[in-house]
């Protein structure tokens, strides 16, 4: 096993139990605000989780995995996917709208955050979308949209 898989393997564990441990000091949390902080660290944890997790099953980027899926499965994922794009269009048409609703600054924020979020989301399942339609993508590709969808673009 190569190192990195080792240790990608270890931090997945260490992740994992930080949820685990997190989890019922969020549920004892009274005050709203620091409750959603601490469950979004747990999010960010199993966030985490699954990145190691993925970086595991290619091998650390060390070879080149066969990531084509049989037929029928191909078939049936992309149909859920293009379910849900239409479900976070709906989402950012919502938040678009409480957007400029909100009569309190620090609300509206927080609101525009998730709306962030949202077309985040909705341009990730539109680029997997594209790469599950065509017959063949390379891991190349894949890579590349979950580098680019998994690491947090700086504010610009
Ligand atoms: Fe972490
Ligand atoms: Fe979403």
């Amino acid at each position: 096993m190569p190192k990195l898989v080792k240790q990608l393997k270890e931090q997945k564990a260490l992740e994992l139990s930080h949820v685990k441990s997190l989890t019922p000091v969020a549920e004892a949390t009274v005050n709203p605000l620091v409750r959603a902080l601490i469950q979004a660290i747990i999010q960010d944890s199993g966030k985490h989780a699954s990145i190691c997790q993925a970086l595991m099953d290619v091998d650390a980027g060390e070879s080149t995995p066969k990531l084509d899926l049989d037929m029928a499965v191909a078939v049936e994922l992309h149909q859920n996917i293009k379910q849900h794009i239409r479900v976070e269009s709906s989402m950012i048409t919502r938040l678009e709208s409480m957007v400029k609703e909100a009569g309190d600054d620090r609300v509206a924020e927080l609101l525009r955050y998730m709306l962030d979020d949202e077309r985040r989301h909705h341009s990730l399942l539109t680029q997997l979308s594209n790469l599950l339609d065509r017959d063949e993508a390379a891991y190349d590709e894949y890579m590349r949209l979950f580098q680019t969808f998994m690491v947090v673009p700086p504010e610009g």
